[in-house]
């Protein structure tokens, strides 16, 4: 099983960025612990960060018959981006979205997502763990696909 999780902008600045919102947890920390998570179910795992909306939309499309399913946090691309949103869906790869914060506790204009409404499952709030149960979520629910 090949996956891929997609960070996108200002996610490069974990560990120094509004600590008591994300935590002080790297983006490299949180790669190399997915990375490992992933291989001790025997799935490879690809990182991505972008800070650009097209670089993101082009990554998922290459991710098209190579990969089985994405994480992605989006980030503030989460609350605007009908073109990730359209990127995901002409894809068609399931996927799951994570934050690691609870977008719902925060102000209104992150309550709204392009993507929840058709990701596997939606998970925010447990900081670095999100992307973590996040990946285990979409593990789960592709091996429950996968034939007898
Ligand atoms: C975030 C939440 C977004 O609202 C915000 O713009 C981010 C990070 C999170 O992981 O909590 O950049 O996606």
């Amino acid at each position: 099983m090949q996956l891929l999780v997609l960070h996108g902008p200002n996610l490069n600045l974990l560990g120094r960025r509004e600590p008591g919102l994300y935590g002080v947890s790297t983006l490299e920390a949180i790669n190399a612990a997915l990375t490992a998570q992933a291989a001790a179910q025997g799935v490879d795992l690809a990182c991505f960060h972008s800070n650009h909306e097209g670089a993101l939309v082009d990554r998922i499309h290459e991710a098209a018959g190579v990969c089985d399913g994405i994480v992605i946090n989006a980030g503030a691309y989460t609350h605007t981006s009908i073109a990730i949103r359209d990127a995901l869906l002409g894809v068609a790869l399931p996927f799951v979205e994570v934050h690691l914060s609870n977008v719902h506790a925060r102000e209104p204009f992150r309550h709204h997502s392009t993507l929840a409404d058709r990701a596997v499952g939606v998970i925010c709030g447990f900081g670095p763990a999100s992307y973590s149960l996040g990946l285990d979520g979409l593990v789960a629910h592709l091996r429950a696909q996968e034939p007898a």
